[in-house]
Parts: C-alpha cells; structure tokens; sequence
C-alpha cells in the first residue's frame, strides 16, 4: 500500500511540476518573443513615453501592446506580475526530488560501484552542492564580473561542468544528470527571486513615487537583464535534462558528464541562434555547427558493435545460466507483481520473467546491463562483470 501511494504521490508532484514548468517557461518564452517584435510606435504613442508596440490577434481577438520607456506617468490599479511559475517549479522540483530520489528509491541515486554512499550522505551532497552552486553564482553576479558578460557566461559554464563531472563521479549518472538539472533550476528561480523581482520593485517604487529612474534603479534594470539573459540560455539544457531520465542511452554511458556537458552547449548554442534572429540578425551557420556538434555526438556516443562477442570465441550461453542470472539480478522488480517493496508494476514496463521475454528485450536489456551498468538499479545483487558479459552473450545469440 505505501508503495501504491508513493507512486500516486510522485504521479501528482511531477504532474505539477510540469505543469508550472510549462507556464513559467512558456511565459518566458512569450515575453522574449515580445520584446523581440516590438516595433516602433506611431508619434502619438511615443508622446505618451511608449517606446515599443506590438499588434497580435490569437483567440479570436486583437491584442494591442505597449512597453514603456520607464513606466507610465500613474500606476496602473492593476499590475501582473510573473513569479509564482517559477517558485512554485522550484518548489515542486524540491519535492519531486524528495519524493523520486532522497525518499522513493535512493537506488536511482546511489551506485555503490562510483561510492557507496549511506542516504543520509547522498542527500547532504545533493542538496549541498545545489546550496553551494548558488551561493557561488550570486557572489559573482555581485562582483565586477557581472560587467563582463562573455566572460561570466564562459566561467558560468565552466562551474557547471566541474558539478556535472564532479556529481557524476559520486552519483549514478540519473542522479548526477537531475541534480545538474536542480542546481541549474535554483540558479534561474534564484535570478527571479534575488534579482529580476527586486529591480521590478524598485522600478515600480520609482513610477509610484513620479521619479524618474535613478542610478540604482538603472544598475539594478542591468543586473536583472543578465540575470534573464543567463536564464534564457539555460532553458534548453534544463528541459533536456527534466527529459533525460528516459534516456539511460546517454546518462549510463560512462563519460555521460561529458555527453551532458556538450548538450548544454549545443543547446545554449543554438538558442543563440534564434536570440539572434528575433533581433533580425540572421546567422544560419549557427545551426549549422550546432547541427554538426549533434551528430558528431551521436557518432561518438553510439555503443561499440558487438565485435567484443565473436561467437567462435564465445560459446553459446546456455538458457539455464540465462534464467538463473534473470532470476537472481532481475526478476525482484521485472515482474507482472515485482517482489521488491518499492514497485507495484515492472519498472519502464519491462518484464522479464522468462527467456522469451527476455530476448523481446533483448537490444534494451543489453545497453541497460551490459553496456552500461545502470540495471541492476544500485546493483544490490552484485551484479559482475563476467555476468554481465554471459548475459550479453546469450542475447547475442538469442535475439529474435
Ligand atoms: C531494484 C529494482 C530493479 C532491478 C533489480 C532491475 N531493474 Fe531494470 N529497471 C528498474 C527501474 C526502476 C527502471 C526504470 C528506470 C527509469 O525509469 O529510468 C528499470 C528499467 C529497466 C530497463 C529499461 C531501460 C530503458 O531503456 O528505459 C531495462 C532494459 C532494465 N531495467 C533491465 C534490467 C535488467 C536486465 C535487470 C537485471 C540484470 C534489471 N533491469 C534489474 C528497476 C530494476
């Protein structure tokens, strides 16, 4: 029963975190897009201290729009502001990471074979190296550094790498990927919370007050620009990384920090592209190496051909070590009613209760238990190498 509701409770957590991750992203992405088709407005308008105005019909409707300069001469009695998206994808995100992670299965997190860490100590490095990231990324935003902005974006990128590489030594490579993935989501709610709302504030005090916007107001406007720019590039990466626990493919490989490191650039990368093109500067040779980039990825990734089990040297596996191995290091979890605690249906799906259908799985079974070592999940069978190499040689000759 409690792993029942444990299922229905990270059904219910990720649902929500979705959902808000969508309407902050989405808002964001809107409101790149609208300050990016701002166009010069009619004399009248710019009488009135418009500086951009944007027509648009959706919904069966027209939508005139109109940006400020500074702000309006009154408040108006109403005013939107954008936050709880992202404070509440942050805190949804915390709580899936309890729930799935810390509390659900600490098995996605913990691999004994990189370090055989207790719960206890993954969730302090965890939550730790999140805590430390941030407290770094604001120190420096705080610091002469934020009037480099090339340079911030380089070391930027240089300190997340060092964290993916460095969570990946300790981590499974599905733990390492989704605490990049929360380290890089704290950066962004904290840019929202410590420096785009803040200098709203103070812009919304000033027009409040009939000023116009003083020296700090506009250092303040500055830092909030970087803060976004910063989190409009990131949010590529981290939708790949909200994605990426379905693809063991890549965060099971080996140099999977490095695999992740260079999605972040591409995607980074290619998001300058369309940056570019909103500002009408076209430069299609952007997604051109992006392009490139991918598919020298996609080449260097792919698993070795199967040379490594040359059948004459390798004399078939027969089918009662094949079950015996399924049976001690698979079966507690893929089954129609997994024996294991934690799962009420065979994870991902799979069952592999019999030869046959463990042949059906034959091209998964091999990337997930043979060419990497991600299953058994946290290897608490102790699963070895010379097993793994028998299990990939009966698929090798048993593949429908
Ligand atoms: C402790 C439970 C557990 C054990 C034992 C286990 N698995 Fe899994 N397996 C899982 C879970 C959970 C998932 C889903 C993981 C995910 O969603 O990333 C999974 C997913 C898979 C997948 C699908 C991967 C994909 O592409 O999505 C394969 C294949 C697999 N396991 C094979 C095996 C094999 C082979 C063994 C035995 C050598 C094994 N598993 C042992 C829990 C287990």
């Amino acid at each position: 029963m409690e792993a029942y509701l444990s299922e229905w409770l990270s059904l219910l957590v990720r649902w929500f975190h979705v959902i808000a991750g969508v309407a902050w992203i989405g808002a964001s992405f809107y409101f790149i897009w609208l300050d990016n088709h701002l166009r010069e407005p009619p004399e009248w308008k710019k009488n009135e201290g418009i500086k951009g105005d944007l027509w648009a019909i959706h919904g069966g409707g027209f939508y005139e729009i109109a940006k400020y300069r500074l702000g309006p001469k009154e408040m108006p009695r109403e005013l939107h502001w954008f936050k709880w998206e992202a404070y509440s994808t942050l805190l949804s995100g915390l709580a899936l990471l309890f729930v799935v992670y810390y509390m659900g299965s600490p098995g996605y997190l913990i691999d004994p074979a990189k370090a055989d860490l207790s719960t206890g100590a993954a969730i302090a490095i965890g939550l730790g190296s999140i805590a430390v990231v941030l407290a770094i990324y604001e120190t420096l935003i705080r610091s002469p550094l934020a009037d480099k902005g090339k340079a911030f974006a380089l070391i930027l990128f240089g300190i997340l790498v060092l964290v993916d590489w460095g969570l990946f030594q300790v981590f499974s490579g599905r733990g390492a990927f989704i605490h990049v993935g929360a380290v890089i989501g704290t950066i962004m709610v904290a840019n929202v919370f410590l420096g785009i709302i803040p200098s709203q504030r103070a812009l919304v005090d000033s027009v409040r007050a009939g000023e116009e916007a003083n020296e700090k107001v506009a250092r303040l406007a500055m830092l909030a620009k970087l803060r976004s720019t910063h989190n409009n590039y990131l949010t590529l990466p981290i939708i790949f990384i909200m994605i990426s626990n379905h693809y063991p493919l890549l965060y099971g490989n080996p140099h999977g920090w490095a695999i992740l490191a260079a999605i972040g650039f591409i995607t980074a990368f290619a998001r300058h592209y369309f940056n570019l093109r909103h500002r009408d500067i076209n430069q299609p040779w952007i997604l051109a190496v992006a392009a490139v980039l991918t598919a020298a990825l996609i080449w260097l990734v792919a698993p070795a051909p199967a040379t490594t089990l040359d059948t004459a040297d390798h004399p078939e596996v027969s089918n009662e070590v094949a079950i015996a191995l399924i049976n001690t290091h698979c079966v507690a979890c893929h089954a129609s009613s997994p024996g294991h605690p934690a799962f009420q249906a065979p994870p991902a799906g799979i069952k592999l209760e019999n030869l046959s259908l463990l042949a059906m799985h034959a091209d998964k079974v091999r990337q997930a238990a043979v060419d990497s070592h991600y299953m058994p999940l946290g290897n608490l069978t102790g699963m070895t190498n010379e097993e793994r190499q028998l299990l990939g040689q009966w698929l090798q000759h048993n593949k429908p």
